[in-house]
C-alpha cells in the first residue's frame, strides 16, 4: 500500500523584493511512496530536494497539485487539509528532520531529543533514558547530554537532530542529509538507526548527496533535475 501519492505538483514561489519575480522549484512531481520503503531522494543542489520534502510536510504550501497521505486514521491530502489537522499529524505520526538543527534555546540535549515523547508519555524519565541510550548510540559524548545544543558542533547538533527525528519512531520520515557532517562509524550508526525503524514499518523519504548512504540504505531512488523528477540519472552529482 501506498502511504504517500503525489499528483501533478507544482510550486512556485513570488519573490516581491525582485519585482514579483517567480522561482518555480517544482513542476509535475509524480510520485508515490509505499508502506515501510526507503526512498533516497537525488540531485543537484538547487535542484528542488528540501522543497519537496517542505511541500509534504506543508512548510511549504504546493501551489498546484495533490499530496494523498494514507494516515492511521484515512487518507487526506496535505496540500487541502487545514492547520489543525496538519499539526495533529505532526504530533502524531509524521517527522521532518531539517538539514540544520533549530536549535531551540536554553533546553538541554536529552529534553530536545525526548521532546517528542515527553508530549505524550507519561513516564518523563523513561523518555529521557531513551534519549540518552540514542544519543549514546550516536557517539555524542555523555558530558554533553545536559548542555544546550546551541553550542555544538556542527556534526553534534545533527546527532542531536536524528535523534530527536526518530525516538518516536513516526509512520513517516523526512529526512534531510542525515548523514552530511558525520565520521563513517556514525553514518552506519545513523543507516542502522533508520533501518530499524523501517523494520518497524516506517516510510521514509532520505535526501542525500552521500552515495555510500544511498546505496546502503535507500530501496529506491528518485532523482530530481530543475524541478522535475527524471526518469535517469544523465548528470553528475
Ligand atoms: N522559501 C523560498 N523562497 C524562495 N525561493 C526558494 C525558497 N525555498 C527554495 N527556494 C528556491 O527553490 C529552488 C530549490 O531549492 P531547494 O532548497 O529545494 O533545493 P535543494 O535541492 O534542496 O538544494 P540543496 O542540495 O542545496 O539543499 C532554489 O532555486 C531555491 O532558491
Ligand atoms: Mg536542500
Amino acid at each position: 500500500m501506498n502511504i504517500i501519492e503525489v499528483h501533478q505538483l507544482s510550486k512556485t514561489f513570488d519573490l516581491h523584493i525582485l519585482h514579483d519575480k517567480q522561482i518555480t522549484a517544482l513542476q509535475h512531481i509524480d510520485m508515490t511512496i509505499r508502506e515501510g520503503e526507503i526512498i533516497g531522494l537525488t540531485g543537484r543542489s538547487g535542484s528542488g530536494k528540501s522543497s519537496l520534502m517542505k511541500c509534504l510536510y506543508r512548510t511549504y504550501l504546493a501551489t498546484t497539485g495533490e499530496i494523498r497521505y494514507a494516515s492511521a486514521s484515512g487518507v487526506i491530502d496535505l496540500v487541502k487539509a487545514d492547520d489543525h489537522a496538519i499539526i495533529a499529524l505532526r504530533r502524531q505520526e509524521m517527522r521532518y528532520c531539517s538539514q540544520f538543527l533549530s536549535v531551540i534555546p536554553r533546553v538541554p540535549a536529552v529534553d530536545v531529543v525526548a521532546e517528542p515523547l515527553l508530549r505524550t508519555e507519561k513516564n518523563k524519565e523513561e523518555a529521557r533514558a531513551r534519549a540518552r541510550t540514542l544519543l549514546e548510540m550516536l557517539g555524542l559524548p555523555s558530558g554533553l547530554w545536559d548542555a544546550y545544543p546551541v553550542t555544538f558542533s556542527g556534526g553534534e547538533q545533527q546527532r542531536v537532530n536524528v535523534a530527536r527525528a526518530i525516538i518516536a519512531k513516526p509512520r513517516l520520515l523526512l529526512i534531510d542529509e542525515p548523514t552530511a557532517s558525520l565520521d563513517v562509524r556514525t553514518k552506519d550508526v545513523v543507516i542502522g538507526l533508520i533501518r530499524d525503524l523501517k523494520q518497524h514499518g516506517t516510510s521514509v523519504l532520505c535526501i542525500s548527496h552521500d552515495e555510500y548512504t544511498l546505496s546502503t540504505l535507500a530501496d529506491r531512488r528518485l532523482h530530481l533535475q530543475a524541478g522535475r523528477i527524471t526518469p535517469t540519472v544523465t548528470e553528475i552529482i
